[in-house]
C-alpha cells in the first residue's frame, strides 16, 4: 500500500484550503473507509478547531501535543524534547457523527514566535545535523512506512515558507484550492514553479494533482477565470486521475458539490514527469 500525502496549498488566504482539506479527509474516511491523517500546519489552527472542540485543543496545546511543539523542540535543542507523535495524534475526529473512524488529526497551535522565520536557523543552534525541511518527515516517516494511513492531507499556511516546505517534503502531490478570481489565481504559477524546483532537489516527483475552484459564483469574472484555467489544463498531457463528479460532499456543504472523486483510485504512478508540470484538473466544490 502506498500512502498518498497531499498538500493543500495557495499563497492567498481565505480561498478554501482548510475547508477543502478537511472535507476531502472526511469524505475519504467516512465514505471510502480510508485511513486518513489531517496535518494542520497553519498556526491559525482552523483545520484543528474544525475537527476537534476548542477545549480539547486547549488541553492538547497545554501538554505540548501539537505540531508546533515538534518545531519548538528543534528550535530549543538544549531542552529535552517533549513532542511525542502518538500523544499528538487525535483519533476519530470530526463534528460529523461525533467523530469518524480512521480520521486522525495532528493539531496545530497558535504560535507566539514565528516558526517559519526561526526554523531555517536550527542548524546553527547546536542542532548541527538537523535539516530545517526534514523536521516533519523525521517524526512521521516511521508511521507512514508502517502503512498506518492511506492518505495524509496537509493543510498549509498561505505561504511557501519553511513550515509549508516541511509538508511538501513528505508530499507525493498537491492540490491548489482557489477562488476563480484574479487575486486568488495570481500565485499559481509561482507555487507550481517553486514545488517543481523542490521536487527536483529531492529527486522525486511531487505531482500537481489539480486545482479546486471554490466559492464559485456564476459571474463573468469567475466564468472567464475558470475558462482560462481549463484552457491551460487541456493542453497538458498529464492526467493524474482526478475527475469531476457532481454529488453532495458531506454535511459541510449545503448544496450539491463537485468534488474530487478520483482521489481513491489515484495511482502513485509516474504522472509527474521530470518536466515542468501545470495543474491538470479542475474540480469545483
Ligand atoms: N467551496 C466553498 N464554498 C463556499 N464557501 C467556502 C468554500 N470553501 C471555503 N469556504 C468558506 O470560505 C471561508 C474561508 O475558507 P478556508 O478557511 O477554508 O480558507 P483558507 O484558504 O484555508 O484560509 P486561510 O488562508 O486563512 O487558512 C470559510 O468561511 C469557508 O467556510
Ligand atoms: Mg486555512
Amino acid at each position: 500500500m502506498v500512502c498518498h500525502c497531499i498538500s493543500f496549498i495557495n499563497l492567498k488566504g481565505g480561498v478554501g484550503k482548510t475547508t477543502t482539506a478537511v472535507a476531502v479527509g472526511e469524505m475519504l474516511a467516512q465514505e471510502h473507509r480510508k485511513s486518513v491523517l489531517v496535518i494542520d500546519l497553519d498556526p491559525q489552527t482552523n483545520a484543528t478547531v474544525t475537527l476537534i472542540k476548542e477545549e480539547r485543543w486547549a488541553e492538547m496545546n497545554r501538554a505540548g501535543h501539537t505540531v508546533a511543539q515538534l518545531f519548538y523542540d528543534k528550535l530549543n535543542p538544549h531542552m529535552p524534547p517533549s513532542f511525542q507523535i502518538e500523544k499528538a495524534i487525535v483519533r476519530n475526529v470530526s463534528t460529523i457523527n461525533d467523530g469518524i473512524s480512521h480520521l486522525e488529526l495532528l493539531p496545530s497551535s497558535i504560535q507566539p514566535i514565528d516558526i517559519q522565520e526561526q526554523l531555517p536557523l536550527i542548524a546553527m543552534s547546536r542542532n548541527f545535523m538537523a535539516k530545517p525541511l526534514d523536521v516533519l518527515k523525521a517524526a512521521l516517516q516511521p508511521e507512514i512506512d508502517r502503512e498506518r494511513w492511506d492518505y495524509v492531507l496537509i493543510d498549509c499556511p498561505p505561504s511557501l515558507g519553511t513550515v509549508t516546505k516541511n509538508g511538501l517534503r513528505i508530499s507525493t502531490g498537491y492540490i491548489i484550492p482557489t477562488i476563480p478570481d484574479i487575486l486568488s489565481t495570481w500565485g499559481i504559477y509561482q507555487i507550481v514553479d517553486n514545488i517543481f524546483g523542490l521536487a527536483k532537489d529531492l529527486e522525486r516527483p511531487i505531482s500537481a494533482l489539480g486545482i479546486v475552484a471554490t466559492k464559485v459564483h456564476g459571474n463573468d469574472l469567475h466564468r472567464r477565470v475558470i475558462a482560462d484555467m481549463r484552457a491551460v489544463n487541456s493542453g497538458s498531457s498529464l492526467s493524474p486521475g482526478l475527475f469531476l463528479s457532481r454529488r453532495c460532499l458531506t454535511a459541510r456543504f449545503h448544496k450539491p458539490s463537485l468534488f474530487l472523486a478520483g482521489l481513491t483510485s489515484m495511482q502513485t504512478s509516474e504522472h509527474s514527469k521530470a518536466s515542468m508540470v501545470v495543474p491538470t484538473n479542475l474540480c469545483e466544490i
